[in-house]
């Protein structure tokens, strides 16, 4: 069999397109899927907790000129009602899901991953360890303690890979890719939203009912990209770069930083096709300049310091 160009490998996961879509952004059960699923690298889920949680007070979704402030807050069921109702759901029509879960404690995460891990379609979980719309004490991923203790807690309960997803705010994130790497994650998905808020002029209020959210889209790709190049420096966990990723230059800068794949959120409210436009577009270049996915990885390197120029 000949490799297609598109293949891409996150630590022991072959994937067959390095494009999949970013959590709770993309739910193909809720409406027809505009495409056939079987090209995406992985289905990846919206994230779940251990207990039934309603979310935030809406309005839960502000519109920006370069993308979306969210306040969704992950409402949700609960794991018991997500392993008997909605993931055999998932299950009957694809075998390559990665689901997501978001705990409030170490022990959160290990139930979590211990129950999901034991579905055979389920291929990777990704540890959503920096919603910034939950009523943590403090984010897991803005401090290495919890984040050890997260990740380990996860690691300790199965043999699947384990996804870390970081978030920005924090004094190094390449040393947070570092810690989630120490403590048995097999890769990092970067990043998750940043914290961003909308007010409404009318009554001079936080646009949305949770008070602040978090920006996606166009707006944070220079940020996000910022974000996989430094975890790139610093780490050997292959990378899965996601923030305001839009057209196939995009992609390519994400691969050029160190991304091995992509996910993408908010283009697909855009257009629920940008994913399947995306992997012929990626399919159209590889082929034009005879390479791979696997050549893209890593290819900017930083530039030279050069010396102070002289003056005369
Ligand atoms: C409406 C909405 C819901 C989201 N829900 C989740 C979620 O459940 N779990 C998660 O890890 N990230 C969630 N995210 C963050 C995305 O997965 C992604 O990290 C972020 O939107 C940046 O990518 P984008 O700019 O391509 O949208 C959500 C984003 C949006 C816009």
């Amino acid at each position: 069999m000949i490799p297609s160009r598109q293949h891409t490998q996150i630590g022991s996961l072959s994937l067959c397109s390095p494009i999949m879509p970013a959590s709770g952004t993309f739910d193909p059960l809720s409406s027809l899927p505009p495409f056939d699923l079987e090209q995406l690298g992985a289905v990846v889920l919206k994230s779940i907790t251990l207990h039934p949680q309603w979310g935030n007070a809406p309005p839960r979704l502000a519109e920006t000129p370069s993308g979306l402030v969210n306040s969704i807050g992950i409402p949700n069921r609960g794991l018991t009602h997500f392993v008997t109702e909605v993931l055999p759901r998932y299950t009957q029509r694809w075998s390559h899901l990665v689901v997501s879960v978001a705990g409030y404690s170490p022990e959160e995460y290990g139930l979590l991953t211990k129950t999901l891990s034991r579905n055979p379609a389920v291929i990777a979980i990704e540890l959503n360890l920096s919603c910034p719309n939950l009523s943590y004490h403090v984010i897991p991923a803005h401090d290495p303690v919890l984040l050890k203790e997260s990740i380990h807690a996860a690691r300790e309960t199965t043999a699947k890979p384990l996804w870390a997803k970081l978030a920005l705010g924090v004094p190094s994130l390449g040393k947070m890719a570092t810690v989630a790497e120490t403590a048995g994650a097999d890769a990092c998905t970067v990043i998750n939203t940043i914290s961003a808020m909308a007010i409404d002029q009318s009554t001079g209020t936080p646009l949305l009912g949770g008070g602040t959210g978090g920006l996606s889209g166009p707006a944070i790709k220079p940020i996000a990209l910022a974000a996989v190049f430094e975890v790139a420096q610093h780490s050997t966990l292959p990378i899965i770069g996601v923030g305001g990723i839009m057209t196939l230059q995009d992609i390519l800068d994400f691969l050029y930083a160190g991304a091995s794949a992509v996910q993408i959120g908010t283009a697909s409210f855009y257009d629920p096709l940008t994913m399947a436009h995306l992997i012929q577009d990626l399919e159209s270049y590889l082929g034009s300049v005879q390479c791979t996915v696997a050549d893209l990885v890593g290819r900017t390197q930083k530039r030279p310091q050069t010396g102070p120029v002289e003056r005369t």
